[in-house]
């Protein structure tokens, strides 16, 4: 097994272990290093695993790195570890918006570094994570980097670094654009007459079931479509009034939107 050391004890990094845990990786084979002690301890209370405050000492014996801090403390975090990752393990990096040439400016270009994007629902086992690696890595070191981002649900590999920031549109901020439909949904269901609870859980039961349904079909999103809407039916004159207002459109613009703003923030990253 490989050793795959934490830095940063935090919210992701909690999720990621509470995962890897769950789907085969043993306690033996984790560390945390975390500066503060109260998380440490509650790290070591809630999963089992050995923690440190030593960056990098806990670098030093890793197979893998894992960079959980956030993105504003990343290069006062990383630069002083260069002297510890002279083994060349792989260097993951779960850090919005920080480029591949950010993380070698402050590690070193040797280093095989690895961008991940998860999401919040990772935090039930049910995220999604687009993976970018900035040079090839062998098949052990492919499957335990899946294995970690697979614990908390789905994963995939993109083929250039560009794709990240596309991911990023889609399914890290992807969350909250359910939520707002979410929300649109039952403040109109309770305007229609149901009562909150009622608006809401058939709301997230729809949206569930919609996801699910389209999960364990081969059918294109267009038709799952079509076979729920009845011509002259209920959902026909709903789905009518979403495309008259160009929809696709909309969506088109607010993904735009996030993926120009996550190019600006690798480029702030690159200067
Ligand atoms: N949460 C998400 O849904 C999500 C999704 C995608 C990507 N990410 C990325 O995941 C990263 C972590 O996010 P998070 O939500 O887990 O943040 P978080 O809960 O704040 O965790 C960051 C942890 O890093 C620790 N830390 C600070 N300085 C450190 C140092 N010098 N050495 C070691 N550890 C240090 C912090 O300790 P203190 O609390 O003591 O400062 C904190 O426990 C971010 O870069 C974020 O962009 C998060």
């Amino acid at each position: 097994m490989s050793k795959v050391v934490f830095i940063g004890g935090g919210n992701m990094a909690s999720c990621l272990i509470g995962g890897m845990l769950a789907n085969g990786f043993s306690n033996a084979d984790i560390l945390v290093s975390e500066p503060n002690a109260e998380s440490r301890q509650r790290i070591e209370a809630t999963h089992g695993i050995s923690t440190t405050g030593d960056n990098g000492a806990a670098v030093s014996a890793a197979d893998i790195v894992v960079l959980a801090v956030k993105p504003q403390v990343m290069g006062a975090v990383a630069a002083p570890l260069a002297d510890s990752l002279t083994h060349n393990p792989i260097v993951v990096s779960i850090a919005a918006g920080i480029p591949v040439s950010a993380l070698e400016n402050w590690m070193g270009d040797a280093l095989t570094i690895v961008r991940a994007m998860p999401n919040t629902p990772a935090m039930v086992q049910a995220g999604a994570t687009g993976l970018f690696a900035s040079k090839a890595l062998n098949a052990n070191q492919q499957s335990t980097i899946e294995g970690i981002f697979n614990a908390v649900g789905y994963a995939c590999w993109v083929n250039k670094e560009a794709d990240i920031d596309a991911v990023t549109a889609v399914s890290g901020s992807g969350p909250a654009y359910f939520f707002l439909v979410y929300e649109a949904m039952q403040k109109v269901g309770e305007e229609l007459g149901l009562d909150t609870e009622t608006s809401a859980q058939l709301t997230l039961n729809t949206a569930l079931g919609a996801a699910k349904l389209a999960l364990h079909s081969d059918q294109k999103p267009e038709v799952l479509r079509k076979q729920v809407t009845s011509p002259g039916g209920t959902t026909q004159a709903a789905i009518e009034s979403f495309q008259a207002q160009d929809i696709e459109n909309v969506f088109r613009t607010a993904m735009s939107s996030a993926l120009n703003r996550a190019q600006e923030m690798s480029d702030d990253f690159s200067k």
